[in-house]
């Protein structure tokens, strides 16, 4: 079965040719980041209109690259939720457009879910059940994936999402926005016990908090002045050692405590070298196996949304024409 993905929630226009679920034609994303930096952040009104102007080239891409024409096509999956409901929408009316056009179903796809299952891109990708973390620039949250299409929401943020502390922190530094990369790569030259950031545990629970977090990297910037440097690497590896540390011990013992052996971690902040490799570390030491998605599939892309969508289509979901965006849809 061949899907075409559609992904259009936030500032990437993407889409992917993906076969039965499983292997990746063709993969094209076109980002905004462009236009959004100069506001430091995501401006909605500014990536819905780019998304319009974006999102047929983009999938005339997708389709060449993957040799085929819309005939070849079987299902149309689109994002339908969470996310900017401008948008949300611009993928979702073109999806319906092409449906009606071509007689070809579609199927509207949760954009966490995409996440979570772009993990099944692997070549050796975990069955559920298993525990998987999205961490993105909107969501941090800890699901049970007891099967495709059952999912249990067991820890979140109680206020930003990791990735929002991320672009939040960058711009407290005069960093570009998104502020993952940029952190990311000035961490590596950096000493992460330089700053003993606090780490915030709220309770006996999986729930994670990174506004405290977040306040002391300003307080320490209103105190030494915004640094420079050595000073920079420092302070970067230094919050970055404080997000790892907090998501990588809640996830191994929610696993250990729910009686998990697999973990997976997804999302745009699963693309954070730091993270990846402490969860790695801290899953092995106590016998779990940590999957770990590419880079690539981390951030938004249109073929995880391709493999939620026939992952949906499979459990009998149908696209009709009165789907609406859900701007806050909860997969659970
Ligand atoms: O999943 P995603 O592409 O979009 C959302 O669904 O939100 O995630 C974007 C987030 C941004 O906050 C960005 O700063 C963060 O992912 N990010 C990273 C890295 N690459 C992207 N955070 C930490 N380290 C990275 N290497
Ligand atoms: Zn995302």
């Amino acid at each position: 079965m061949l899907v075409l993905g559609l992904e259009t929630s936030c500032d990437e226009t993407a889409a992917a040719v993906v076969e039965d679920g499983r292997r990746v034609l063709s993969d094209v994303v076109s980002t905004q980041v462009d236009i959004h930096r100069r506001w430091g952040g995501v401006v909605p009104e500014l990536a819905s209109r780019n998304h319009i102007v974006q999102v047929m080239p983009v999938l005339h891409e997708a389709l060449t690259r993957a040799g085929k024409t819309l005939d070849d096509i079987d299902l149309l999956a689109v994002t339908s939720g969470p996310g900017l409901i401008g948008a949300l929408l611009v993928g979702l009316q073109v999806a319906k457009g092409l449906s009606l056009a071509t007689g070809k179903p579609f199927v509207g796809a949760n954009h966490l879910e995409g996440h979570l299952l772009a993990i099944r891109l692997l070549e050796d990708a975990p069955a559920p059940p298993f525990l998987g973390l999205v961490v993105s620039g909107g969501h941090t949250s800890l699901y049970e994936v007891r099967d495709y299409g059952n999912y249990r929401l067991v820890g979140r943020t109680r206020d930003d999402a990791a990735g929002e502390a991320y672009d939040k922190t960058a711009r407290i530094l005069g960093l570009p926005y998104p502020g993952g990369q940029p952190i990311d790569e000035l961490a590596q030259k950096g000493d992460p016990e330089a700053i003993r950031f606090p780490r915030a545990l709220p309770g006996d629970n999986f729930d994670v908090s990174f506004s405290g977090l977040k306040t002391s990297v300003l307080h320490h910037i209103q105190k030494h002045g915004v640094p420079e440097g050595q000073a920079l690497h420092d302070l970067c590896a230094s919050f970055q050692e404080a997000v790892a540390d907090v998501l990588s011990k809640k996830l191994v013992a929610a696993a250990r405590r729910l009686g998990h052996t697999q973990l997976v971690l997804c999302g745009g902040v699963a693309a954070n070298s730091r993270l990846r490799a402490l969860c790695k570390e801290r899953a092995e030491e106590r016998g779990l196996r940590m999957f770990l998605p590419p880079v690539r599939l981390c951030t938004d892309n249109g073929a995880m949304i391709a493999v939620a969508g026939y992952e949906a289509w499979r459990r009998g979901l149908r696209g009709d024409f009165r789907l609406a965006a859900d701007p806050a849809w909860r997969m659970e």
